[in-house]
């Protein structure tokens, strides 16, 4: 007998077969064959969440979950983080390879000359409540790039799928910009073609009078590395949100939308900015032991704790804890900081977080980092998404050039009402009150 493959009995029935087992996972159609009978659909499996079901082949990112490991088409993170640029990554997570000088040249050159946006979409973030959430403004403006981009529809073509990654890149900071202007009744700030990408992006948020911004270096390079940690992570939320989304062949535009959509959530994108709140709540090292037993007792989560993957340290949040000390130097130093190290290290020796491998996730200081480098939290969801754009599209390509994908569609079990007669309005039965 073949050693990879699963042999599996079917006890209502005594029958037994055999599925090929093919890096690790058998395939879930193979499962449609065992029946009952020739009524019977076929044995389906069940993973709410998708817990244990591997949804692609991919060739972008390689998380290894126990040992704590990140790579980028085999690249450490530590080493992109420590030398690397975003759109260098960015580059190398779309094409597989680290871009040559000439190549990294026109990259650089491609991105930077495409950050502008039309007037019209400066109209529509116009439209927004003054309060309104930059992630709703995010979420509407990428989806509002399509209709500005109607060839964007044709993604079986590459040129055309090419100009739209580089569109979606170099836009995301400026349509993020804008959203942080409006929020403070400011005048946006176009694009500076002469600052790198994070230095062009704080000069859009943050340029005031001064006829020439000039970014703070080290404020610009832990940017730049942040955009770095957050640039991709394999099958994740939103990263099937846009690869669900795209299967259907609509515009990358629409597809990233569902993906700004989806990071959205607390559990999510919006981790680091309740994180900060949780933190805010807290407010001294003294009410620690507190918070920490209402969390055992389910009256809450610890925010920027755990993750589906990581069941060690998550590699992101060592390089930030690191970097945290070189922004608070040229900022002013994080009163809550105190109180994040000391949550940490009272959570990391506590035997409900220790049992349950609860480590601090990549949301656990970036939010002070953030917070630190003048970002209001509304803003930190939409800093994940501009670095996440060059991870979701280089999935989406991914995704468009796999002849095993097709529309994602997943089973349900049904266990609703079985088939039943229509009733006349007044002849419907009052629901009965306690
Ligand atoms: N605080 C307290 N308990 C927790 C936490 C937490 N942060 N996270 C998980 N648990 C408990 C959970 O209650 C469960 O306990 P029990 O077995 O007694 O029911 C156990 O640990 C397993 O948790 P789970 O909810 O089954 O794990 P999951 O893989 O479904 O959830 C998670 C992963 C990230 C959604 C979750 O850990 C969480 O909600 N963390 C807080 C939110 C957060 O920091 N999110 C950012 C994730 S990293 C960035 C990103 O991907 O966006």
């Amino acid at each position: 007998m073949p050693s990879n493959t699963l042999t599996v009995t079917d006890n209502r029935t005594g029958k037994s077969y055999e599925l090929a087992i093919t890096n690790g996972a058998i395939r879930a159609l193979d499962l449609r064959q065992i029946r009952t009978g020739t009524d019977d659909f076929g044995l389906l499996s069940y993973d709410p969440a998708f817990t244990n079901t591997a949804s692609t082949i991919s060739r972008i990112t390689e998380i290894d979950g126990d040992q704590g490991i990140l790579r980028y088409r085999g690249y450490p993170i530590e080493e992109l983080a420590e030398r690397s640029t975003y759109l260098e990554v960015a580059y190398l997570v779309l094409h597989g390879e680290l871009p040559t000088l000439s190549e990294m040249d026109q990259w650089v050159y491609d991105v930077t000359h495409h950050t502008w946006v039309h007037e019209n979409l400066k109209k529509l973030m116009e439209g927004f409540h003054y309060d309104a959430h930059p992630m709703g403004m995010l979420v509407s403006g990428v989806a509002a790039l399509s209709t500005f981009y109607p060839e964007a529809k044709d993604g079986a073509n590459a040129e055309t799928r090419r100009l739209q990654i580089i569109r979606l890149i170099a836009k995301m900071p400026t349509l993020a910009a804008f959203a942080y202007r409006h929020s403070l009744g400011l005048p946006y700030n176009y694009p500076d073609n002469e600052l790198s990408y994070t230095g062009n992006f704080l000069n859009m948020l943050f340029k005031a009078t001064e006829p020439k911004f000039h970014p703070n270096a080290t404020l610009e390079r832990a940017l730049e590395v942040l955009f770095i940690l957050h640039a991709d992570h394999e099958q994740n939320c939103s990263t099937n949100a846009v690869r669900a989304v795209g299967s259907s062949q609509v515009d990358p535009y629409s597809a990233l939308a569902g993906g700004v959509a989806a990071l959205y959530g607390p559990l999510h994108g919006g981790a680091n900015e309740e994180v900060l709140r949780m933190l805010e709540e807290i407010g001294s090292k003294d009410r620690i032991p507190a918070f920490i037993k209402s969390v055992k007792e389910g009256k809450g989560k610890l925010m920027g704790f755990g993750h589906r993957v990581y069941k060690n340290y998550d590699p992101r949040a060592r390089i930030i804890k690191r970097m945290a000390d070189e922004v608070f130097e040229v900022t002013r130093p994080s009163r809550l900081l105190p109180v994040a190290l000391e949550l940490e290290r009272i959570a990391l020796q506590d035997e409900y977080f220790v049992s349950r491998k609860l480590y601090p996730n990549v949301d656990f200081y970036s939010g002070l980092i953030y917070q630190a480098m003048g970002f209001p939290v509304e803003m930190f969801p939409v800093l994940f998404a501009i670095a996440r754009t060059s991870g979701w599209l280089a999935q989406w390509q991914e995704m468009r050039g796999d002849p095993e994908q097709k529309i994602a569609r997943p089973r349900q079990l049904y266990l609703g009402a079985a088939r039943r007669a229509y009733v006349e309005p007044g002849k419907r039965d009052e629901p009965r009150r306690p």
